[in-house]
């Protein structure tokens, strides 16, 4: 058995997050590049499985597909059913905006997909436009209906806070989550592209006030137990149910970090924040073999670093968009 994956600070990697594509059907103000990339070579299926297989070999026993919008591959279903079969691999989630998601909420079930989280920034069809430019909120609602029904493990809701855009419907996303029974989340805007950050703590006092009081979950309970480790949302409770907060700027959880990426044109990066490091696909490409392919994962590791610096003055003009890295 291959040793654990342990980056340079002794941190193990247990999660993979695979952004599968580049492309989206929407142009979030939050997330789109200011010019596009172009065609851009993407991993196939078996290609996705096998370097999934070697990551599983040392202890990745997680795994998020991410975007663009993963559920614009047509070959989607057979990239679920290539991983989620794979020895070690525990769960399958995607996050997704829910576009595609209406016909394809069972099938993704079916080929082994247990979680979903689904961003939803807004209720207002007006709201959605501005911050979508293109794409229709009825589909999306009917995508997250659909999720609602399909009996997975696991529903969570993402929505991105920008003040004086959605920062008003709080209250009201939690209440459609909880209907559903989703767990929503609210998450500190990333300097990727446009718009204002609200602090978590300026959201909870809200909701606060908005007569919905929130008990902090203990750490251990609040950590999602399937992520193995403590993602980065923090939870609280209220009646109707539990709601995250994940707050990259007001409250760093890169100390726990258990995450890797690979972006969807195959570098590794080993740090939302960070460079590319091992370019993986151009290794197959070249006709690595898998004990070649484990070697440069763990080289990159090696490097990974101790946390992100987004808040650090000059750093967001320098990021990639979250396009092809997928969040
Ligand atoms: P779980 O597996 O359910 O914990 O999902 P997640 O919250 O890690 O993933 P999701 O794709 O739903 O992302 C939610 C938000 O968290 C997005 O804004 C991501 O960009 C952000 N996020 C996920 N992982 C990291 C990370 O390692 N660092 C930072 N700064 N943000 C992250
Ligand atoms: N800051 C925070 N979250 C972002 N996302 C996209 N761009 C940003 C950003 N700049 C979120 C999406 C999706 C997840 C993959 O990342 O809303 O839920
Ligand atoms: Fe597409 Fe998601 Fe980015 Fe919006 S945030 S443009 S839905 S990948």
């Amino acid at each position: 058995l291959a040793p654990p994956l342990l980056d340079a600070q002794g941190r193990r990697m247990t999660y993979l997050r695979l952004s599968i594509t580049d492309r989206c059907n929407f142009r979030c103000t939050y997330c789109s590049p200011a010019s596009w990339g172009g065609k851009r070579d993407m991993l196939d299926a078996a290609e996705l499985a096998r370097i999934t297989s070697i990551f599983a070999s040392m202890g990745i026993r997680r795994v998020r597909l991410t975007g663009g919008e993963p559920l614009i591959r047509p070959d989607i279903l057979d990239i679920c059913r290539g991983i989620s079969s794979l020895p070690g691999i525990r769960h399958l989630a995607i996050t997704t905006n829910a576009s595609f998601l209406a016909p394809l909420a069972v099938p993704l079930r079916e080929a082994g997909v247990n979680q979903l989280n689904l961003s939803l920034d807004t209720l207002s069809p007006e709201t959605f436009r501005r911050i979508s430019k293109q794409g229709d909120l009825a589909t999306i609602l009917r995508g997250i209906d659909a999720a609602a029904a399909a009996g997975y493990a696991s529903l969570k809701l993402n929505a991105v806070v920008m003040r004086g855009v959605n920062d008003d419907e709080v209250p009201a996303l939690v209440a459609y989550a909880h209907e559903r029974g989703i767990t929503p989340r609210f998450i500190e805007l990333m300097p990727f592209g446009q718009g204002t950050p609200v602090p978590t703590a300026e959201l909870v006092e809200k909701l606060q006030a908005s007569g919905l009081p929130l008990e902090p979950e203990p750490d251990d309970e609040g950590a999602d137990a399937a992520s193995l480790t403590s993602g980065p949302a923090r939870y609280w409770r209220t009646a109707s149910g539990r709601v995250g907060f994940i707050s990259p700027l007001t409250q760093n959880f890169c100390g726990g970090c258990n995450r890797v990426r690979v972006a969807s044109n195959g570098d590794l990066r080993s740090c939302l924040g960070g460079r590319a490091q091992a370019p993986l696909h151009q290794l197959i490409r070249g006709g690595a073999t898998d004990v070649e392919l484990a070697v440069a994962i763990r080289r990159a590791l090696g490097d990974k670093p101790d946390g992100h610096r987004f808040t650090e003055p000059g750093n967001g003009a320098t990021l990639l968009s979250m396009m092809g890295i997928g969040g």
